[in-house]
């Protein structure tokens, strides 16, 4: 879960790998470093803390000048955040960058130990760095080839040999890794925006091949030594999606690109006003024998899930079981080729969610993922792919790929409801419709973000807080609660309001605000019963429904009004509010809203 960068070309090397590793930090940012190749040295420079930290190194100590090198950004597994465990890793003659986790680095230590290595760092990447130097024989890709069938685990590595000054050798497994192509430098990273401001055009490359880079060429081989040759990608995203554009954080600006993601994702997917998913491969005659359908996730797109189980459950009446994948892969889930698993994941690495995919596969089930990231891990290995087009969500907190993951719940649903014949033609396209005018209902609701601002006023001295729904909006609470307190490190809990009386409501008092999320019409007399009754020990309450219905003054403190849309869409709206609530308690608080602590986008370890 780090991120790591190489530059090869004329250009000023260190400010190559600082500016990649400002677009990867959201793979972490518990330390950063470089190691540049300077007079045909290897020079390491690196600190603990963020990106800012290193600069001010660089700029107080030493900017090492070349135009080969490495370089890392830091989301700390074995060893604690500081300077010591933080990457590059290596000797004069050897430097690496990692990311991932070797996971019989105390079997490598102990041997390497016993051949008289010693160790400064805690961290399990120092190993690889003195098993290469053990290895060494003079020949880079033989050397590599020999540590890769001793280590077990994850990585993607860049390594510097002092031997070969203008080269920089790579290799992955499990973690992912891009060779960027431009004219007369090359480049290596773990993601894309680090190397778009220099070129769009790049290599993908697979588990167990080896790479050597210099500036004028880029080699990739097997652990055969066979040469590979590749089909060049193109990244068609604009550089200015992955900076923020003029909002205080990336988290802004993804909450207000939420209409476009949503408008990019679902239109290639309507044909004829009907629901059009058949282009990932997917027939309709597949979806409907399937016999079971399981949604497999993490975090926010888990959430995400959620809304698919209600909303697939209500609309085609099949069934649907969610789960955590960190769950699901250890409970011995009973799954087999007659099942569709569907996989969620804005990265498209998230290792839980990965090992899931391959588990399902193993059992001989179908696998459907929906991935923002094109080209990653979970897209390759899944059976089909439905891609939603978010662009770079930077922020760790996921707003806008929450978004575009709900659509394609939304798509599924409606499709499989008339693949099944559940709902006619009509209602088919009216649903359809109804989700192709959604942009400009959401756009509306972003001018809500003043109102929410005042609310987050209101809540940002709680120290904890209820997320208060029943049905589709016990879902939204999930992903309410999550965003606050992942950003503004609030506690608060999302409990189904008709389950409080059987224990938690004994925690609300006058210092326990309560969201309460109260969208569907059904539900609402009933939810508006459990309002009253935290109100009635002291709750100070905010409430999110639609404006069509009528609110008592005294019900709730505050209210956020949603327009109406048909009530299985109102999670496409309602959690708008929620996002804005949490950012602008985050802001509020002087946290860092972006980035987090101990958190990264990309969860690359289980
Ligand atoms: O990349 P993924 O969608 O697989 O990531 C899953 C979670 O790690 C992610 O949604 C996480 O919960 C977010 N930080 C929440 O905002």
């Amino acid at each position: 879960m780090c991120g790591i960068v190489g530059y090869a070309g004329n250009r000023d090397c260190t400010d190559v790998l600082i500016s990649g590793l400002s677009k990867l930090e959201y793979r972490g940012y518990d330390s950063a470093g470089i190691a540049v190749f300077e007079d045909g040295k290897i020079t390491v420079e690196k600190c603990k803390g963020k990106l800012e930290e290193l600069e001010k190194k660089l700029a107080r100590e030493h900017k090492p000048q070349g135009h080969c090198g490495i370089g890392h950004t830091r989301w700390a597994t074995h060893g604690e955040p500081s300077d010591i465990n933080s990457h590059p890793h290596g000797n004069a003659n050897v430097s690496i960058v990692h990311n991932g986790i070797i996971e019989n680095y105390i079997k490598i230590k102990a041997f390497l130990t016993d051949k008289g290595y010693e160790f400064d760092s805690d961290t399990d990447t120092e190993v690889v760095a003195k098993l290469l130097d053990y290895y060494y024989n003079g020949n880079p890709v033989e050397t590599i080839t020999k540590v890769l069938s001793e280590i077990e685990g994850a990585y993607g590595l860049e390594i510097l040999f002092s031997d070969f000054p203008n080269t920089i050798y790579a290799v992955r497994k499990d973690s992912p890794l891009i060779v960027g192509v431009g004219q007369g430098e090359n480049f290596i990273a773990s993601d894309v925006p680090a190397i778009i401001q220099y070129t769009r055009d790049y290599y993908l490359i697979e588990s167990d091949e080896i790479v050597s880079l210099t500036k004028d060429a880029v080699s990739i081989c097997d652990i055969h030594g066979t040469k590979i040759e590749k089909e060049l990608q193109h990244a068609d995203w604009d550089v200015e999606a992955a900076e923020k554009g003029g909002y205080a954080h990336f988290m802004l600006k993804e909450i207000h690109e939420q209409p476009t993601a949503f408008r990019t994702t679902i239109k290639p997917r309507i044909m004829d006003g009907m629901p059009f998913i058949e282009e990932c491969g997917i027939t309709v005659e597949m979806l409907n024998s399937y016999k079971k359908i399981f949604i497999v996730a993490c975090g926010t797109a888990m959430h995400a899930g959620l809304v698919g189980k209600y909303v697939i459950e209500k609309l085609a009446r099949v069934e649907v079981t969610v789960d955590i994948a960190s769950e699901f892969r250890y409970r011995k889930p009973i799954i087999d080729k007659d099942d569709l698993v569907i996989l969620i994941s804005q990265s498209g690495e998230t290792a839980d969610t990965k090992a899931v995919l391959m588990m399902a596969k193993e059992m001989g089930a179908r696998t459907l993922s929906v991935v923002n990231v094109k080209g990653s891990s979970i897209a390759r290995e899944s059976d089909f792919v439905l891609y939603t087009h978010a662009g770079p969500e930077i922020s760790v907190a996921s707003t806008k790929a929450y978004m575009v993951q709900l659509s394609i719940m939304y798509l599924l649903a409606i499709e499989l409801a008339y693949a099944k014949g559940v709902i006619s033609k009509e209602e088919c396209m009216h649903l359809t419709k109804e989700l192709e005018n959604m942009p400009e209902k959401i756009s509306e609701v972003l001018e809500l973000k003043d109102r929410c601002q005042f609310i987050a006023s209101k809540l940002v001295t709680a120290e904890s807080l209820l997320y208060i729904g029943r049905g589709l909006d016990y879902a939204l609470s999930m992903e309410g609660s999550l965003k606050l307190k992942e950003i503004s490190y609030i506690h608060s809990e999302a409990y189904a309001a008709g389950e409080l009386k059987h224990g938690t409501i004994s925690l609300v008092t006058e210092a326990m605000p309560v969201v309460a999320v109260a969208t569907q019409s059904d539900l609402f007399d009933k939810t508006v019963s459990n309002v009253k009754e935290v109100k009635a020990r002291g709750a100070k309450v905010t409430m999110i429904c639609s404006e069509e219905v009528n609110v008592d003054k005294d019900v709730a403190n505050h209210l956020v009004k949603l327009p109406k849309v048909d009530d299985i869409l109102m999670p496409i709206l309602a959690v708008i509010p929620l996002q804005f609530i949490a950012y602008y308690t985050s802001v509020l608080k002087g946290c860092d809203v972006d980035k987090p602590r101990n958190l990264a986008k990309s969860v690359t370890v289980e």
